[in-house]
Parts: structure tokens; C-alpha cells; sequence
């Protein structure tokens, strides 16, 4: 085996973005089942639930049930998707010490998802700072090149949600191409901007793989330093406010990308791939995946 050339770090969000816009409720068991064995595959980090609306989100209405009976593993970070103070203590209360905020470069984006303008949600963000004290924190920003209702999106919004976030002291933040319409020029041109001001460290690439864009987009990211992306086990995946997008990058294809350039992952892949086939096996069974409006 040739030797590493570095480590690459996987976000798996396949419990929280893959099932979110699944319409059938998967069961608590199948739930727990699932992310069990993407414990078992030595994921570094699961993005296990979030706490939003159940109005918003009933797939997601059994968070806390699924949060506090999943089998945790040391050295795994598990984390859950909270979009303000409610969701924040509800996360806390159930265990987490690692929690992701969202919000989107888009204003008609943001409203849809949010409920609220950007702005808005990052007073709810400063509102929420005191009590998530020394928790990890990561920061989403969603539609960073395209949005499914404004169409493209110019660079100065996402720098300044950036900024933004690094002001509440956020040194980890996720660019989401969440309808997966970037290419390969548009996200070089991005990266290009965004590490002329800050390390590549800072950054995750968050790719929806809707028109087969996204390995190339990642290969050009890893090329520019980048070293931090989300993904699914089994690709499934989506944003129920967001029409037209598909299931993130699956976390397969990306450890093919991670192998092919001798980039280490830790994951064990029979595993992923165990886990993988487990939850594409449950939505098969009733695949009726809805992009809401
Ligand atoms: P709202 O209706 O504007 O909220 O929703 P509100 O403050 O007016 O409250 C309305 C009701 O919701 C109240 O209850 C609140 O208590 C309750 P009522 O008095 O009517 O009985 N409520 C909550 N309940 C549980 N958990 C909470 C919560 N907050 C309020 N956290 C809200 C605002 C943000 C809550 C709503 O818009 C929401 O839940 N949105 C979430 C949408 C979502 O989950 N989208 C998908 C995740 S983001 C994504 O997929 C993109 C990403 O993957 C990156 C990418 O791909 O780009 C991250
Ligand atoms: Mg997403």
C-alpha cells in the first residue's frame, strides 16, 4: 500500500440530511439500527438528528428517543442540527457536546428553511452563544453558489456569513451546494476567494450530488487543501425546503476519491458499506422521497 498522504476528515450526515425529506416515518428501531452501524464503521463524526420543528421535519420528531438510545462510541463525535434556543437545549438535554447551527447565503433560502432573514437568524445564532458555552460548533451555510429560487449566488453574501460566524468564535463552517449545481469553474472560483482570506482548515465542502458534479467539485477542492467533507452512507440525502435537491455525496464514493489519492479516512469500509445497504434497504421499501415546497 502506498503511504498516506495526509487524513481527510467525514462529516456523515446521512442520519439527519438523508432521512429528513424521507415522507414514510422510519421506525425508532431501524433508526437506532442504522446509526449503530455507522458507529461500527469508525465514522470520525455522525450528524445523528436535528431539533427543529416537528411540524417542519416529522421525520426527525423522535430526535431525542433516537439520541439517548443509540450506542455511543469514544472517540466518535456525534453531533445533532439545531436552529435556535429551543433546539439548543433540547440537543443539550439530550446529551449532545457538539451541536451544528444553519443558516443560508440566500435570503429567499433562508426564509423557506428558517423562517427568518439571514440576519435574523444569526441574532437567534448570538442569542444562543451563552449556552453552548465550550460546545463544538460548526456552521452551515447553505446555497453558497445556487439557490433553487434566487439562482446564483454572489460571493460577497457567503464571505459575509463567514465573517459572521467566525465573530461568534465558529472556526468550523460547511459550504453547502445544496441543490448541486456547481461546477467545477464555480468552485474553484469560490475556494479561490475564500483562502485568500482564511486557512483551508476553516472550511467543509457539503455536496448534493444532484447532477453528478460532486466528486469533481471535491477532487478540486482536495487539489486547493481543502481536507473536510460531509457526505452519506448509501448517497441518500436532501433538503426538504430546497426543490430539486438530491442525496449528498455518498460516503463511498468519497473514500474512492480519498484512496485514489492516498489519503487516509480511518473508516472501516465493509462496515459503510453494511450501513449503507441497511438504510438504502428501509427507504427501498417505500422510496417516496418529497421535495416540499
Ligand atoms: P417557526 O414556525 O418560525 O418558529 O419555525 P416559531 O419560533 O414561530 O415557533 C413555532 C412553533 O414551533 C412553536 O410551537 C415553537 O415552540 C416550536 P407552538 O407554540 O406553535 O406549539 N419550535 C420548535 N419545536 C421544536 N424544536 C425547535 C423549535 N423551534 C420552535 N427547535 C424553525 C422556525 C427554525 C423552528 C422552523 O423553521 C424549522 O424547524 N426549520 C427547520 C427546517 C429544516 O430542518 N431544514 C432542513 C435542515 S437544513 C439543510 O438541510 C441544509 C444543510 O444540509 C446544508 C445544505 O445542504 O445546504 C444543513
Ligand atoms: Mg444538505
Amino acid at each position: 500500500m502506498p503511504e498516506s498522504k495526509g487524513h481527510v476528515r467525514i462529516v456523515e450526515v446521512g442520519p439527519r440530511d438523508g432521512l429528513q425529506s424521507i415522507s414514510k416515518i422510519i421506525t425508532l428501531q431501524d433508526k437506532i439500527h442504522y446509526i449503530n452501524l455507522l458507529t461500527d464503521s469508525r465514522l470520525s463524526e455522525i450528524e445523528v438528528t436535528s431539533f427543529v420543528s416537528p411540524k417542519w421535519v416529522p421525520q426527525l420528531a423522535d430526535s431525542k428517543e433516537v439520541s439517548i438510545s443509540i450506542q455511543k462510541e469514544s472517540g466518535i463525535r456525534y453531533t445533532a442540527l439545531v436552529p435556535n434556543k429551543i433546539g439548543l437545549e433540547n440537543a443539550i438535554d439530550s446529551g449532545y457536546d457538539s451541536i451544528a447551527l444553519f443558516t443560508a447565503a440566500s435570503e429567499s433560502f433562508s426564509m423557506k428553511n428558517t423562517h427568518c432573514t439571514i440576519e435574523d437568524s444569526f441574532k437567534r445564532f448570538a442569542g444562543m452563544a451563552k449556552l453552548w458555552g465550550s460546545l463544538n460548533v460548526r456552521g452551515y451555510i447553505s446555497t453558497v453558489w445556487h439557490c433553487p429560487f434566487e439562482g446564483k449566488i454572489n460571493a460577497k453574501s457567503v464571505i459575509s456569513i463567514i465573517e459572521k460566524y467566525i465573530a461568534l468564535g465558529i472556526q468550523d463552517i460547511s459550504l453547502g451546494d445544496t441543490i448541486g449545481k456547481a461546477t467545477v469553474d464555480e468552485t474553484e472560483h469560490l475556494l479561490t476567494l475564500l483562502l485568500s482570506r482564511w486557512d483551508s482548515s476553516l472550511f467543509s465542502l457539503h455536496c448534493h450530488d444532484t447532477y453528478n458534479d460532486a466528486s469533481n467539485n471535491i477532487k478540486k477542492a482536495m487539489e486547493m487543501g481543502i481536507r473536510s467533507f460531509d457526505s452519506s452512507a448509501g448517497g441518500i440525502g436532501g433538503c426538504p425546503y430546497a426543490p430539486g435537491a438530491s442525496g449528498n455525496i455518498s460516503t463511498e464514493k468519497l473514500m474512492d476519491i480519498c484512496e485514489s489519492s492516498n489519503l487516509s479516512t480511518g473508516i472501516n469500509r465493509d462496515k459503510l458499506t453494511q450501513a449503507g445497504q441497511f438504510i438504502q434497504s428501509i427507504l427501498a421499501k417505500d422510496i417516496e422521497h418529497h421535495a416540499k415546497n
